[in-house]
């Protein structure tokens, strides 16, 4: 059992929180919004009960949430065996947290960024220990999806990086080592790839959003097709991943940034705000398209 600290309870941190507490693990789960760490836990709760209810988990969801602490500070870096930092997609606001994180958290403690786009070797370089930074990518929505990117920044040690390797496979995920640190890594740059061209496809009117994705499921085997990815992990995240690749001169791999900016201001940013390329319910269920 470690003690891991998680930064940022939003989408991805919520699910981060709760594999770990599934799989054993103790918990901070810290936010600067006071009201996240308490929304976060009635997410978990309400998912937790469903995976009981399906015998998916044998422990009672009472029992893996005692495992779950909360707060709006980084005080618990001091005794975390690990750290997975899901604050928003802000390279400056990434450098400060691992500035703060380097200086509060063990030295043999791993600090481990979830970011989508940015490169390890950077926001190590806000810390005096890069070697103790690495990138575990996970993959949303976490509790369901078996994927975790380890990235291996310029400086981080082959140690730690095997740690992030083991800690994974402690979570019940699958490890994929990405051995150079490079913009976006692997599984994004792959992804944005057809979800680039199905957005210029769907905007030339050859094709709807509900065929591409129907196509993907069943002509390619994909679980999701690229719509339904993109609304599951909110346009607003997509968004700011899309203007970081900007300023590293790598938009050409991600679609054209002005129709999901349109969307953005809109507030139809995918499925946590119930209208993104689709519509849903209040309890996040897709309302079919007419
Ligand atoms: N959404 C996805 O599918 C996905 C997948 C893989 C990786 N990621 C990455 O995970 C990270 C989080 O994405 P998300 O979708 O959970 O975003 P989100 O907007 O749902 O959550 C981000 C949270 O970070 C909090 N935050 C902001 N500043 C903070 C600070 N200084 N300290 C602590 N918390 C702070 C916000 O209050 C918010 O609750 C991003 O780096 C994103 O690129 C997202």
């Amino acid at each position: 059992m470690q003690s891991v600290l998680i930064v940022g309870a939003g989408f991805m941190g919520s699910g981060i929180a709760q594999v770990c507490a599934q799989t054993g693990h103790r918990v901070h789960l810290m936010d600067v919004k006071p009201e996240a760490p308490e929304k976060a836990i009635r997410e978990i709760h309400w998912s937790l009960k469903k995976l009981f209810s399906k015998g998916i988990i044998q422990e009672p969801p009472e029992t893996v949430l005692e495992r779950i602490t909360t707060a709006v500070d980084l005080k618990s870096a001091t005794r975390a065996d690990w750290v997975i930092e899901c604050a928003l997609e802000i390279a400056e606001l990434k450098y400060d947290i691992f500035q703060e994180l380097d200086r509060l958290a063990p030295v043999e403690t791993p600090l481990a960024t979830n970011t989508s786009s940015i490169p390890i070797t950077r926001i190590a370089k806000a810390t005096r220990n890069p070697e103790r930074v690495l990138g575990l990518h996970f993959f949303g929505p976490v509790p369901l999806m078996g994927l975790v990117e380890v990235v291996k920044g310029e400086k981080t040690s082959l140690e730690i990086f095997e740690r992030g390797v083991d800690f994974v496979r402690s979570m019940g995920k699958t490890p994929v080592r990405v051995q150079r640190d490079i913009p976006g890594f692997v599984m994004n740059r792959i992804f944005s790839a057809a979800f680039r061209e199905a957005v210029d496809l769907v905007a030339q009117g050859v094709v709807s959003v509900e065929d591409v994705d129907t196509g993907m499921r069943l002509g390619y085997g994909w679980n999701a097709g690229p719509f339904e990815i993109a609304d599951n992990a909110g346009l607003d995240t997509f968004l700011l991943v899309t203007e970081f690749m900007k300023s590293m001169d790598e938009e050409h791999l991600f679609p054209n940034s002005e129709l999901i900016e349109e969307m953005v201001k809109q507030g139809r940013v995918g499925r946590k705000a119930g209208k993104g390329f689709y519509s849903y319910t209040a309890e996040g269920k897709r309302i079919p398209s007419k």
